[in-house]
């Protein structure tokens, strides 16, 4: 079911930003064709070198490259992607994208997409309990964008808990399921 789809990946900063690297080869295995946008804070935790290698595209950033003027359509990639995944997403992003702030590239792209996107939090427990989160995730909920729950477990803070982002095979199934029933549904 995956077999040809169009990933678009949204990659955030967030400790959990090397899953993105598994979720990627996971896709390329099953024949996606994969495009990486991340945040600038996300280029801290993973190179786009490695997801650039992995997903056999340029990883894009920017809005624009100052040197030459080329730039980056948001407005292309969401209309190209099948579906559009963000894994990891943070508190920060996921805020923005509850309200409509758009100062990225993969911020403006979530606002152009008409395919269905797949959110995948992660962050520490209490960050993920705050009042402002649970509600930002309301929010993006009611917008009709699939909340992949994070699971519960030992989080990297060093504390226990749920914000865990959910491992790429979750992920991969949940893509899986989706395209199957929407084929079943054609
Ligand atoms: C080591 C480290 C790990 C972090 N992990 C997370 C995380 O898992 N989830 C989260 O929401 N924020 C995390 N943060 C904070 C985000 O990086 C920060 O809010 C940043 O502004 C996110 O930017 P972005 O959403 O544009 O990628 C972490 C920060 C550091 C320094």
């Amino acid at each position: 079911m995956i077999r040809g789809r169009k990933i678009l990946m949204g990659v955030t900063g967030s400790i959990a930003a090397f899953k993105a690297a598994v979720l990627i080869r996971l896709l390329m295995k099953e024949g996606a064709e994969v495009k990486v946008l991340m945040t600038p804070l996300a280029r801290e935790f993973i190179t786009p070198l490695t997801l650039a290698s992995l997903s056999r595209n340029a990883v894009l950033t920017d809005f624009f490259n100052p040197e030459n003027g080329q730039w980056n359509s948001h407005v292309d990639l969401g209309l190209w992607a099948d579906a559009y995944v963000i894994a990891p997403a943070t508190a920060n992003t996921m805020a923005k994208m509850a309200c409509g702030i758009a100062d990225n590239l993969l911020l403006t792209t979530y606002l152009s997409a008409r395919c269905p996107v797949f959110i995948a939090p992660a962050m520490d427990v209490d960050m993920l309990n705050h009042d402002t989160t649970r509600k930002n995730l309301d929010i993006l909920r009611s917008y009709g964008n699939i909340i992949l729950e994070p699971a519960t477990g030992e989080l990297a803070s060093g504390l226990t808990g749920k914000g865990r982002m959910v491992e790429p095979e979750v992920i991969l199934a949940a893509l899986s399921e989706f395209f199957s029933n929407r084929k079943k549904k054609a």
